[in-house]
């Protein structure tokens, strides 16, 4: 029996800020984020979005068709919490009317955390294969302005149902691991932005690939040339491209650049319209690769590359289903991609800026999302979430 990715479907804020606006604004050539960094444009979320109405946006379509009551286990992946204590997927689990005998947690590891979700719903299902496992990853990326990390914010959800002979993406159980005590980046409770040594964390990250790879071939007897792609996290697409060169000078793996970029370019197409989704981002790269990808992919082994600052890191294969083109989502994911809206500089401060009540008055949330879910109002410290 395999285990694996039955069905994936994503969801991002209708604003977005384009890369072009904010390098004007910082007297900046546009091409250091076009090129540089390799984003064009950043999703923001309106002030009725978190990373609640953006989770269950995403997981409603596997829902419908899989039906409420088809899901066992709900796991959250998620570093931007909104409650110390009470798991956000509670409010889905509401919202997406899922069975009372669903258990729900959130997990957190800085970007990692869907990854741990994915591979421990591997587990539940390899112990009761009749069952189907939700996973959502759900962030919103957020820097303080003027900084280098700026440019790298984004918000987005990725929900992936995690099944028995599934019809997207069969895992193998060998993984690569590393961990390490490093302060790349992180963000304190008392902050809603995160702090970051950013070229330091673009050294760990890759520093991370070579440990957490060399993990995996001592666990596998697969090798590099055995992939045909590749997804690995994505902060900004650049920094694929950095870590598969790296991977592939580690492997001396005699392809020329071309072919290198090959085995990662449709995994960047979303996030560089997105923007960095931390938990949600490497899914959404395969999103990108299964509905991009012109070529025919099934039998394809796919390598994917985790990585979560602090840090935790693993490496993993999974190979695509025969007949897994008829398991997606594309035309509403594209649909959403191109009817969002572009907003000014000012409208992205108010939007940046947007008070974050904390004084257990009562605040209804002005509408601003198109999305089916929305966070109504904050009242008596509670969060109101609304179907619209
Ligand atoms: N045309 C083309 N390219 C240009 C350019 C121009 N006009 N101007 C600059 N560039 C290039 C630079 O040469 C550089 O390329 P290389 O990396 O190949 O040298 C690139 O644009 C970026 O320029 P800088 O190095 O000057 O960029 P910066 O110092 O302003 O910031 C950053 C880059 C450190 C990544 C910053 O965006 C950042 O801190 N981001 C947040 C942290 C992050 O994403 N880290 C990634 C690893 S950690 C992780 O993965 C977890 C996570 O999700 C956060």
């Amino acid at each position: 029996m395999s285990v694996g990715i039955d069905e994936i479907s994503f969801y991002t804020p209708n604003y977005y800020l384009d890369l072009r606006t904010l390098a004007e604004v910082q007297q900046t050539e546009s091409e250091k984020y076009y090129q540089g960094i390799g984003q064009e444009k950043m999703s923001m979320p309106a002030p009725d979005e978190d990373i609640v109405t953006m989770a269950a946006n995403a997981a409603q379509p596997l829902v419908e068709r899989v039906g409420s009551g088809a899901i066992s286990t709900l796991l959250f992946a998620t570093e931007t919490g909104i409650d110390q204590s009470k798991a956000a997927g509670i409010y889905v689990h509401r919202l997406l009317g899922l069975n009372a005998n669903c258990r729900v947690v959130e997990l957190k590891q800085a970007c990692y955390s869907a990854t741990a979700a994915i591979q421990m719903a591997c587990a539940l299902v390899t112990r009761q294969p009749d069952k189907q496992v939700m996973v959502i990853a759900s962030d919103v990326a957020r820097y303080d302005l003027d900084t280098a990390g700026e440019a790298t914010q984004g918000a987005g959800a990725v929900a992936m149902l995690i099944s028995a002979n599934p019809r997207l993406i069969e895992i193998a159980p060998e993984v690569g691991n590393h961990t390490e005590d490093v302060m790349d980046f992180w963000r304190p409770n008392y902050r809603n932005t995160a702090l970051v040594d950013g070229k330091y964390s673009t050294k760990v990250y890759l520093k991370s690939l070579k440990k957490a790879w060399e993990n995996f071939v001592e666990a596998s007897s697969l090798a590099f040339s055995d992939f045909s792609h590749f997804c690995y996290h994505l902060p900004f697409s650049r920094m694929a491209e950095k870590a598969h060169k790296h991977l592939a000078k580690l492997n001396k793996c005699g392809l020329n650049p071309d072919q290198l970029e090959q085995q990662i370019e449709d995994t960047l197409y979303y996030n560089r319209l997105i923007g960095n989704s931390y938990t949600a981002s490497m899914y959404i790269g395969l999103s990108s690769l299964l509905e991009n990808c012109k070529q025919n992919l099934a039998g394809k082994r796919i390598g994917f590359f985790s990585y979560g600052s602090g840090c935790v890191a693993e490496f993993f294969a999974g190979t695509v289903v025969v007949g897994y083109e008829h398991c997606l989502h594309t035309l509403v994911h594209k649909n959403m991609l191109e009817t969002r809206q572009s907003v000014s500089y000012d409208e992205y401060l108010s939007l940046y800026r947007y008070p974050d009540p904390r004084d257990g008055e009562h605040h209804d949330i002005p509408q601003g999302t198109t999305g089916r879910f929305r966070l109504a109002a904050i009242s008596g410290h509670k969060r109101e979430y609304v179907i619209c």
